[in-house]
């Protein structure tokens, strides 16, 4: 930490978050939320240097809040920084009329219309594919069988992309949004899927069908078609974007039920209380923990004076845990009455426009493993965690069935 106290600092957690943001923000953490509350008790905006350079961390509810409706104040070019470095100019950093521009494409696909008439049939489809490639075992991972490919199938499927190999895919996406982790890797993935995506576009241009892909490449917005190198930054990020969060919120929900058997067991008997079991882990285990957001002016939150053109980690997943918005915080509270307080899925002009379909995927994928996986359970002697810093999911799900 360069600025601040932090190296005397009386607070051991403030030094500890400060070497596990600057060492890594994917790091394996499994249990970040005391250092959370100490932070949103006594260093709600605290400086650090992370991977991206100097940056300051939010951790309360309201200051989340704050730098999500005040888009002026709190601009999103600052992801540019970050994954926009691999990724393109993408609508992630964009502001104003061109983001309006780039929202109108892609919002009618994953409109409830679109979702129901579309995407649902494909998604029961994929769900009874790789649950037929398992079912007969009695037993595994369902990380690895299920979770981690599902939701890119889909994603894949609504764009209109023909993956054959879902594992290869699959690692250039992490690769992605690892840039901080391993910067060559990431250039190298992003090339990777250029080249695998480039063909297409030729194919579709003259070829147009149903898919989101040929709509992006013949949808006309106040007169304006979007450029290839627009049509692939915007898969670029919108394979990982929709995979890669999903295939988590899947992962920690299926985690949540097995640690809460009563919760279970409410929900294999009425699978309505489903939807309520997404939204609290949702808040519980945010998926996606930070977006990032650079100061237009000088701020001042919670004491400390924040200049123009800083770099601001909004921890989503820390506000989701504020005991100020939501009692007992670190508790996993099935009919939580404030639960759809969460900002899971942000806030304000970049709210994630595939929350609908993260849910959808999530509640059908949830129920239709318990339908076909009796009795599902830990293996004996097993058990899963949700470990992760910028991104959070278990890692394993090392489960049986009758
Ligand atoms: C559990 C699953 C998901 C979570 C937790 C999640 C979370 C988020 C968050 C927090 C943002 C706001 C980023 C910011 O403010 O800087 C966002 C934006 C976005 N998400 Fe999601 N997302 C999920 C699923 C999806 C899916 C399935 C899609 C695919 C359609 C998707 C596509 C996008 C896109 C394109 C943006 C950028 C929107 C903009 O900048 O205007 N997400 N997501």
């Amino acid at each position: 930490m360069t600025h601040g106290s932090a190296i005397t600092d009386p607070l051991p957690e403030v030094a500890s978050a400060t070497l596990l943001f600057g060492g890594s923000m994917m790091s394996p953490i499994a249990n970040p939320w005391p250092t959370y509350a100490r932070l949103r008790a006594e260093r709600p905006a605290m400086a650090f240097d992370s991977p991206m350079g100097k940056a300051w961390l939010l951790s309360r509810y309201d200051d989340v809040m704050r730098a999500a409706r005040d888009s002026e104040t709190f601009s999103s070019r600052g992801n540019a920084r970050g994954a926009g470095l691999v990724m393109g100019r993408t609508i992630l950093e964009m502001e104003g009329r061109e983001h309006l521009r780039q929202r109108k494409l892609i919002t009618p696909a994953f409109g409830p219309k679109a979702l129901r008439e579309e995407v649902v049939p494909a998604i029961i489809r994929i769900i009874d594919e790789l649950v037929d490639g398992f079912e007969r075992d009695r037993g595994g991972d369902l990380v690895q069988q299920f979770t981690f490919t599902y939701p890119l199938r889909i994603i894949a499927e609504v764009i209109g992309v023909p993956i054959n190999d879902f594992a290869e895919f699959h690692h250039w996406a992490l690769a992605l949004v690892g840039i901080a982790e391993d910067p060559a890797k990431a250039f190298e993935a992003a090339q990777k899927i250029s080249d695998y995506l480039h063909p297409l576009l030729d194919q579709r241009r003259k070829d147009p069908r149903q898919d989101l892909l040929s709509k992006l490449l013949h949808a006309e917005v106040d007169g304006e078609r979007l450029s290839d190198d627009e049509v692939l930054a915007f898969l670029r990020l919108l394979l990982p974007a929709g995979a890669e969060t999903t295939y988590r919120l899947t992962g920690s929900v299926l985690h949540a039920l097995l640690t809460h058997p009563a919760v279970l067991e409410d929900v294999r008997g009425d699978t309505s209380r489903l939807a309520p079991a997404v939204e609290e882990t949702l808040r519980w285990e945010s998926p996606v923990q930070y977006v990032s957001r650079e100061t237009t002016r000088a701020v001042e939150i919670g004491g400390s004076e924040i200049p123009a053109g800083e770099l601001i980690m909004v921890a989503l997943g820390s506000a989701n845990r504020d005991e100020s918005r939501f009692p007992e915080p670190n508790l996993f509270i099935l009919d939580r009455p404030n639960v759809a307080d969460h900002i899971a899925f942000g806030f304000g002009e970049h709210f994630c426009p595939g929350s609908q379909l993260a849910r959808l995927e999530t509640q059908l994928a949830v129920k239709r493993l318990l339908e076909r996986l009796p009795n599902l359970r830990f293996a004996p002697g097993e058990k899963s965690t949700v470990v992760g810093m910028a991104l959070r999911s278990p890692d394993h799900l090392p489960v049986l069935w009758d």
